[in-house]
């Protein structure tokens, strides 16, 4: 699409991006529309979304049913404030995700992304002691776990590279290790042993460590995790922001060991992801904990577009997506996946190539870890010159594509990596 407008200078002289180093990185690309699983560019490129936009992008861009939900809502009602308020898409919304996660969490509370979703869960959970007349403080975290950029979050995330500037500023949580490598169970034993009576929560991403490296572990771990804390007393906050609604498989992480936390934190591909909304479900015991006569009990909680009816729709509309052939197409990606990393494993150079669900994952031996391997850059730029959007995570490269990726699609993607990989 050719415009007056000149996109580039503008946002060269005003805006500034999220992670990005104004001082290194290559001007953005200007993305005039997206359609399934491509976006296209205001110079006519196509380039195929490998990484659904951040991990949100669930059946593809611009989705005609996501799309008329969400012009149809706000048409009629696009925002009200949700103190004293309710609204249909809310209401149905909530019902429609308790029906559908693992049994027992029963109540939702919105909010506005991952981030938030977090910090919610993190609050209810400390001041459900603090109701019950319990003084337990602790939170207990995974190392190498990433739960957001709000302070909570970090707080309780991996410490690295993104927290550094503001550790003085984090509380402290007692660190779990690293469940792909180490025993976290036995460490979580020992913390209970130790401290179990300080211990207010038990947060993981379950499954797949995402943005600490697309780390997969074990359904067994989880189980034993959740087991412990259930003797205990100790609510689990199980992380579904990106695991959750297919990508690892089932609808949620959880399902792959078969628990039930009591606290699980949605958003990404809540609304298909195509508006931002977050969600925070509860066991009933937890809400009733603040269900009180004493205003002091309230959780004092809220944003300006919690709920916000016309993401709500987006997300009913998402849900309604979310049937028996989309289970059928995320395992077709699964296979594709699985067949891929076979054969990219015999590349040299390419070690621990796994498959969760939807998600692909391998390293690219080269110098130290972390996410200034300079893979990163290096093959973001390879692959866009060849029309295809990958976002390494330093030397960890992964597809993590919309659900309506063809078979074509992926091969394109896998064929990307083959060719960096075979450069090097
Ligand atoms: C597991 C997990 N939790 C929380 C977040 C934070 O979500 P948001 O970026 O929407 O704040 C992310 C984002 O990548 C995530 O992967």
């Amino acid at each position: 699409m050719t415009s007056q407008f000149d996109v580039r200078s503008v946002d060269d002289r005003f805006v500034w991006h999220p992670y990005t180093q104004h001082g290194l990185n290559q001007p953005p690309v200007i993305v005039s529309r997206a359609q399934g699983a491509y976006l296209h560019t205001d110079d006519g490129r196509r380039i195929f979304d490998a990484v659904s936009s951040w991990w949100v992008t669930l059946h593809g861009h611009a989705h005609p049913k996501i799309s008329a939900a969400i012009a149809e809502q706000a048409a009629r009602l696009e925002q009200v404030i949700f103190a004293g308020f309710t609204h249909e898409p809310a209401a149905r919304l909530a019902a429609e995700l308790i029906r559908r996660a693992p049994a027992g969490l029963q109540r939702v509370f919105y909010s506005d992304d991952g981030s938030t979703a977090v910090e919610v869960a993190v609050k209810i959970a400390l001041q459900y002691h603090r109701n019950r007349g319990q003084d337990r403080r602790l939170v207990a975290a995974l190392d190498n776990a990433y739960h957001g950029d709000t302070f909570g979050a970090m707080s309780v995330s991996g410490r690295g590279l993104f927290t550094e500037p503001f550790s003085p500023h984090l509380f402290d949580v007692a660190r779990l290790p690293d469940p792909v490598d180490h025993d976290v169970v036995a460490a979580l034993e020992q913390l209970i042993a130790t401290r179990g009576r300080e211990i207010a929560a038990v947060i993981v991403e379950p499954m797949l460590l995402g943005a600490g490296g697309m780390r997969m572990w074990s359904a067994d771990s989880l189980r034993a995790v959740r087991d412990l804390t259930a003797t205990h007393g100790i609510p689990l906050i199980a992380d579904e922001v990106l695991t959750g609604f297919g990508r690892t498989g089932p609808m949620f992480a959880c399902e792959h060991a078969g628990i039930s936390p009591d606290l699980m934190c949605l958003s990404k591909g809540l609304t298909g992801g195509a508006l931002p909304l977050g969600a925070t479900l509860v066991r009933e015991e937890l809400f009733e904990s603040f269900r009180s006569d004493d205003r002091r009990r309230t959780l004092f909680h809220g944003h300006s577009f919690t709920a916000n009816p016309v993401a709500c729709a987006a997300a009913l509309a998402s849900l309604s997506l979310l049937d028996d052939s989309c289970a059928a197409e995320r395992s077709r990606i699964e296979r594709a996946h699985r067949c891929a990393s076979e054969r990219l494993s015999t590349l040299p150079g390419v070690c621990n190539a796994r498959v969760l669900g939807t998600v692909l994952a391998l390293e690219i031996e080269s110098g130290p870890d972390g996410y200034l391997n300079a893979v990163g850059p290096s093959l973001h730029r390879h692959a866009l010159d060849r029309g295809v959007l990958l976002r390494p995570l330093g030397n960890t490269i992964y597809v993590l594509p919309p659900y309506c990726s063809t078979d074509e699609d992926l091969a394109r993607a896998y064929g990307v990596i083959a060719e960096f990989a075979s450069a090097r």
